[in-house]
């Protein structure tokens, strides 16, 4: 019996140790990682730089609370900043946490409370984000979930514009549905969701906690479809695994987090801000984004490839390392028939497979997953007939 609630469902495997796109067990055996944690590790295991950053700062300061400067914490915000199109930062521990600030300050900043989402959306676990996160399996047994918060449906802008109301103060949306089954948004729900939201004057929440820090072979998700957010919120990959989110906004909506109106006791810490820092100097790093793109296109050509022809694979999607398998039949049969030849994949619902390496990864290792895929595919089809 262990001590631990049973929220997950945990693989038979204990990790020990991991380097670049390899982890190792308990047991010796090792395994090609392309779940990246969930969409986390984008820089692999034990890179260097974000390792040393910690290291030195350790030595120096682990907290101090955030009724003091840190030189740190301004840098990280810095580097968000400009390479995004906001201009203000809070900082957080998690996505969840970003999310809540986010739905916090549209509704400080606009005085209204009502937040349009979308069906098969995921924005965490509190109640704030829950309630944004369009999916009832994640609602069920936690109602009555906070008001004003409803759906529309990804890539269908009528039924966004079905949900507006007097009281609407945003739209909460991913560029890519991750846990919601690898569905990237359109270029023209792009554009009608962007005049939408100027015409009605609402504000673009963009959830980029799984689409950010270079996922998509851009520091962004929203660059691809050339959105224009007031806020964006990010964690994951921003800390390489240390737990760190943020929130990022807009000038205008600089002044509606006052002094005293919102706050965080862990949020900015030095440690975590000093791991962001090395992550994104590392995106920064000239044509370090230009070659992940190009690996993750190789990936996605290589898998569209090997299952064409495959009577199990209904479609293969995605948008640089976030890359989704559409199969007829559950995902999770084929996600431990690649983890017992050394492969470590991800479910999105019931019959997406997730491919989520780190963003580092090399083609060499992208073939060695794609042929253990291909067997594991063909295993699975011969099983059927
Ligand atoms: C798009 C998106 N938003 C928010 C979250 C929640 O992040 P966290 O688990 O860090 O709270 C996730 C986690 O999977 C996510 O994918």
């Amino acid at each position: 019996m262990s001590y631990l609630f049973p929220t997950y469902a945990k693989k038979e495997i204990e990790l020990t140790q991991g380097n670049g796109a390899t982890l190792f067990s308990k047991d010796g055996s090792r395994y090609l990682d392309f779940m990246s944690g969930i969409a986390v590790t984008n820089l692999g295991h034990g890179h260097p730089g974000v390792i040393q950053a910690l290291h030195k700062q350790a030595d120096l300061l682990w907290h101090g609370s955030n009724l003091f400067h840190y030189e740190a914490q301004e840098a990280a915000a810095k580097l968000l900043v400009e390479n995004s199109v906001c201009d203000v930062v809070f900082f957080c521990n998690s996505g969840t946490e970003a999310n809540e600030a986010a739905i916090k300050l549209a509704r400080k900043s606009t005085g209204k409370s009502h937040i349009i989402s979308m069906n098969q959306s995921f924005h965490g676990r509190t109640l704030g984000s829950m309630a944004a996160t369009g999916q009832s399996s994640i609602h069920a047994g936690y109602g009555p979930m906070l008001a004003s918060f409803s759906y529309g449906s990804f890539n269908q802008i009528e039924t966004v514009k079905d949900a507006i109301t007097e009281d609407t103060a945003a739209v909460m949306v991913e560029v890519i549905q991750g846990e919601g089954g690898v569905h990237v948004m359109t270029q023209s729900f792009a554009d009608e969701l962007q005049e939408l939201c100027k015409e009605k004057q609402l504000l673009l929440i963009i959830d980029e906690v799984q689409t950010g820090m270079g996922r998509t072979g851009k520091w962004f998700g929203y660059e691809h479809v050339a959105l224009d957010p007031d806020i964006i919120t990010v964690a994951k990959g921003l800390g390489n695994g240390f737990p760190v989110g943020a929130m990022l906004a807009k000038d205008h909506l600089r002044e509606a987090f006052h002094l005293g109106s919102h706050g965080s006791t862990f949020g900015g810490n030095p440690l975590a801000m000093a791991v962001s820092s090395a992550v994104m100097n590392q995106l920064n790093e000239p044509g370090f984004l230009e070659k992940s793109e190009a690996t993750a296109t190789f990936l996605m050509n290589q898998l569209k490839d090997v299952t064409q022809t495959s009577s199990i694979v209904k479609e293969v999607r995605g948008q640089g390392f976030l890359i989704g398998v559409e199969t007829t039949v559950e995902a999770s049969i084929l996600i431990k028939a690649c983890e017992e030849k050394g492969l470590l994949l991800l479910p999105a619902g019931v019959n997406v497979i997730r491919f989520l390496p780190p963003i580092t990864i090399e083609k060499e290792e992208c073939n060695q997953a794609v042929s253990i895929f291909q067997a594991a595919i063909r295993e699975c089809t011969e099983a059927l007939n």
